[in-house]
């Protein structure tokens, strides 16, 4: 295999701050998106298009994409369930936008009260008219291995959804550990079930790390299947308010460095994550769940 550069897709501005108890102030999150533009990450995904009363954490998601720098190479892109969060998306200049659904029924329709086919006929205008202005579309498959409340979830439910997410013309897909709950034997279950319908450059990972088998997950999808792009969060923020006891996103920088040490090229420097990282913290006045950004000095 010819060794491609991972791309990493930093969810920190948004899963990152979707579930935390505090508002951080819409500064703060502009000075977060702006320190993880140089840390070399290929996207950023700044905030939510979302509805301010399902999560009032990222009301201001449109002031941070009118404040944030830039720069190039970096893609910047925001959830969008629907056709008013297109409209925003479209106001702030987002050149990438994410529909999110689930592979199980109770998940979706508790996060985005529908169900899935719905969800998925709902997204099929709101798709072609984003691609009509040359965005790009991502499509989240949440609850790809473990629902909170039907508990594990059969490949072939993915499969079904992803088809379906593809043949209204997503880009790209991501499917979700929403939980936290996979470990690398869920996660070869599920890519040997799902890379037969889909490019694997078209694929990205999204684990989140309530059981402490993220990192492993992403080194047994690298290694073992050549995924080469993954949703993580600086510091190991994140979670979804709709997911009841599930904890963060697994840490950007934990992940680059356990990639890079296992032979991988990626362009992100874990070292200004982690920097961007406690700077996020300290707004958050809490500890953060990442290992490299607790670690004070580097032999
Ligand atoms: P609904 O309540 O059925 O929608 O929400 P509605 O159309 O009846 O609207 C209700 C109110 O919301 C109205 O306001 C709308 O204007 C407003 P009111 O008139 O009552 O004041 N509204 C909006 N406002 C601004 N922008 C919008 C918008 N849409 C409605 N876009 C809906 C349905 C899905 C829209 C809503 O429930 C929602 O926005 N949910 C967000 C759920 C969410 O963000 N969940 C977390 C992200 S998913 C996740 O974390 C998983 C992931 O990380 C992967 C993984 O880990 O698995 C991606
Ligand atoms: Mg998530």
């Amino acid at each position: 295999r010819v060794a491609r550069p991972i791309r990493i897709i930093e969810v920190g501005p948004r899963d990152g701050l979707q579930n935390e108890p505090a508002i951080v102030p819409t500064s703060a999150k502009v000075s977060f998106v702006n320190a993880l533009s140089r840390t070399g990450a290929a996207e950023i995904e700044i905030g939510s298009f979302v509805s301010p009363h399902a999560i009032p954490q990222l009301a201001d998601s449109d002031e941070v994409a009118r404040k944030m720098e830039r720069l190039p190479g970096v893609t910047y892109s925001a959830l969008v369930p629907n056709e008013k969060g297109l409209e925003r998306a479209r106001a702030a200049a987002i050149e990438k936008i994410a529909v999110f659904t689930a592979a199980s029924e109770t998940f979706a329709r508790r996060n985005i009260k529908c169900g899935v086919l719905e969800s998925i006929d709902r997204f099929a205008p709101l798709v072609a008219e984003a691609k009509r202005d040359g965005m790009t579309v991502r499509g989240y498959i949440s609850t790809a291995t473990h629902c909170p409340f039907e508990g594990a979830v059969d490949p072939g439910r993915v499969i079904k959804v992803m088809q379906r997410l593809l043949h209204i013309g997503i880009d790209e897909i991501s499917l979700g550990d929403t939980i936290g709950k996979a470990a690398p034997n869920d996660v070869r279950r599920l890519l040997d079930a799902t890379l037969p319908h889909i490019e694997r450059s078209r694929l990205s990972l999204h684990f989140h790390d309530t059981y402490g088998m993220a990192v492993a997950n992403v080194l047994a999808a690298w290694t073992d299947y050549g995924i080469e792009a993954f949703d993580t969060a600086a510091g190991g923020l994140g979670g979804c308010p709709y997911a009841p006891g599930a904890s963060g996103n697994v840490a950007t920088e934990d992940v680059v460095y356990a990639l890079k040490a296992s032979g991988a090229i990626l362009t992100v420097d874990e070292q200004q994550v982690a920097a961007a990282a406690r700077q996020i913290s300290r707004a958050l006045d809490r500890p953060l769940a990442s290992r490299l950004s607790r670690i004070q000095t580097d032999r």
